[in-house]
């Protein structure tokens, strides 16, 4: 059994350091520096690559025989159970023009079932981090997701597709019903940094389609350890790798049928 306490401390340690590099690049990010990904939007820099490799390198040491999946395409088999799902830098549009919020986010599982959420928010340097069996945290400060329960008193963070248009109409159609009946819906542009806002009880709720595991391991196990539900639309559990998240504190069971009538299920 591993020390899940102090692979936590080294978790955070190392997201300290990364975070800082990130922090230093992003006051004289040029952005002709950008760099294409696959498909249309998808944007990256050295900075997103050069920190998933400094993450790896820490991580894949801390428990030997872990296994990697990274954003920037580091993927290594586990050969104990143990797997590092890592966003080296998820916000990278809001980084190359200069804005807030962008975050490391770095979830671990065990035969598929999440044990450590780590979401380093850089502009606040806000920690976000939990393990199995221990409430979340935000820096030194337990956090709690939100116990309102009425969509008129509640806040909502969602993700503004960018690619597969297809499914925009009733992804709209979702943004429209939450705007009528809500405080709003806010895009900030860091699906981490969103759950961990939902964990902390900042936002009621948040939803997207499409995120892949990396935009959300950590924050939706820090979203669970907070007292909050993580499902996907249908209300079903394979958020994780379903690209369809839905995560909230009391609101969640409202939340989520209105999100599946629009969406079809
Ligand atoms: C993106 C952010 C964004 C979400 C996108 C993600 P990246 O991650 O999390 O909020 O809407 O779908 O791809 O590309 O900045 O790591
Ligand atoms: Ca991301
Ligand atoms: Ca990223």
């Amino acid at each position: 059994m591993i020390d899940l306490v102090s692979v936590e401390q080294h978790v955070m340690e190392v997201c300290h350091e990364v975070g800082e590099f990130i922090r230093v690049e992003s006051l004289n990010f040029d952005r002709s520096r950008i760099l294409l990904k696959e498909g249309f939007n998808n944007l990256v820099s050295y900075v997103d690559k050069e920190s998933e490799k400094k993450l790896v390198s820490t991580l894949s040491e801390l428990i030997p025989g872990s296994g990697i999946l990274g954003e920037e395409g580091t993927s290594t088999k586990s050969t104990n159970g143990y797997l590092w799902i890592i966003d080296p830098l998820d916000g990278t549009t809001n980084f190359t023009h200069g804005l807030p919020p962008f975050a490391i986010s770095i979830g671990l599982t065990l035969h598929d079932k999440s044990v450590l959420g780590v979401v380093y928010e850089v502009t606040k340097k806000e920690m976000f981090h939990a393990i199995e069996g221990r409430p979340a945290y935000c820096n030194d400060q337990v956090i709690k997701a939100s116990p309102i329960d009425s969509l008129n008193e509640s806040l909502f963070a969602t993700g503004f597709p960018y690619y597969d248009f297809p499914k925009m109409e009733a992804y709209l159609s979702i943004i429209r019903k939450f705007l009528k009946q809500s405080h709003g819906v806010r895009r900030l542009g860091s699906a981490a940094t969103d759950l961990a806002y939902v964990a902390a009880g900042r936002f009621e709720g948040f939803f997207e389609y499409n995120l892949n595991p990396w935009d959300v391991a950590a924050g939706a196990f820090l979203v669970q350890q907070a007292g909050g539900m993580v499902t996907d639309f249908s209300g079903g559990s394979n958020f994780l790798y379903g690209r369809e998240i839905c995560a909230a504190g009391k609101i969640h069971p409202e939340m989520q049928s209105l999100i599946a009538a629009e969406w079809g299920y």
